[in-house]
């Protein structure tokens, strides 16, 4: 479904991704590990059309190159961002912020649909629908995020760092919210340093150090790796 082949990405002389390659299939549910400054959020920022790469890189997204699309062409063919900081609008309503996520072409005719789907998934917004997202709690802002970016019907849904800011118990809430997402279909591409609840609902993880991939492999796989269990298991395991 998604297809990265060598991709680059320079700040300046800071090399932040460097002969990246990566997958993910239809229906999957791919989760990227790294730490503070590997190049996560940009390598889901270039996917989404928010930085451009060095040349010689390919995206496909459904056999369709993305290199070189607009944002919100990438967001009318199905891939939607979820940022890190969650990039919400405070002072506007919680129903607000939702319908401002159903604006691709391809999701208006159904927003009645998605955001019944959304309150299916998150009553607790249902319930503050009128309350300005600025007064509500950090997990039930992560909530109004995810339930924006769903409203756009996305196939590939990317988070980068949903469990950041979040106590453990919503932790726990929000990753069984995802394996409900997981379950309707729509693929996850999912950046976290939070390793063990994040392999918990991924078929497939990836390492990331320093800009390049230096290992990959099933959920399973990473999960009993000393190797991803010594560079972050102990540091941010429990989060
Ligand atoms: N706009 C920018 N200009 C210059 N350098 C940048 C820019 N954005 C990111 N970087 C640098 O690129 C590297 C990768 O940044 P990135 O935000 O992708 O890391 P990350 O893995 O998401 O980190 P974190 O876990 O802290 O969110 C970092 O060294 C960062 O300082
Ligand atoms: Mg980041």
């Amino acid at each position: 479904m998604l297809e990265i082949r060598n991709l680059a990405v320079d700040y300046g002389k800071h090399v932040a991704l460097q002969g990246v390659s990566l997958d993910v299939a239809e229906g999957e549910t791919v989760v990227m590990l790294g730490a503070n400054g590997s190049g996560k959020s940009t390598l889901l920022k270039v996917i989404a059309g928010l930085v451009r790469p060095r040349e010689g890189a390919s995206i496909g997204f459904l056999d369709a190159p993305l290199l070189g699309r607009k944002a919100h062409e990438i967001l009318e063919r199905g891939v939607a961002l979820v940022p890190e900081g969650r990039g919400i609008f405070p002072e506007l309503t919680v129903a607000e912020n939702l319908l401002l996520g159903a604006y691709p072409r391809r999701a208006r005719s159904d927003e009645a649909a998605n955001l019944a789907k959304v309150f299916d998934l998150f009553p607790r917004l249902a319930e503050r629908r009128r309350q300005p997202v600025a007064t509500m709690s950090g997990g039930e802002q992560q909530m109004v995020a995810i339930g924006r970016a769903l409203m756009s019907a996305p196939r590939l849904l990317m988070l980068d760092e949903p469990s950041l800011g979040l106590a453990p118990v919503l932790v726990g809430e929000l990753f069984e919210v995802l394996a409900t997402v997981r379950e309707s279909g729509i693929s996850l591409l999912i950046v976290e340093q939070n390793v063990r609840i994040s392999l918990s609902i991924a078929d497939r993880g990836y390492l990331l150090e320093a800009g390049r991939i230096v290992g990959e492999g099933s959920a399973a796989t990473l999960a009993d790796d000393p190797s991803v269990q010594h560079a972050f298991l102990g540091v941010a395991s429990d989060a």
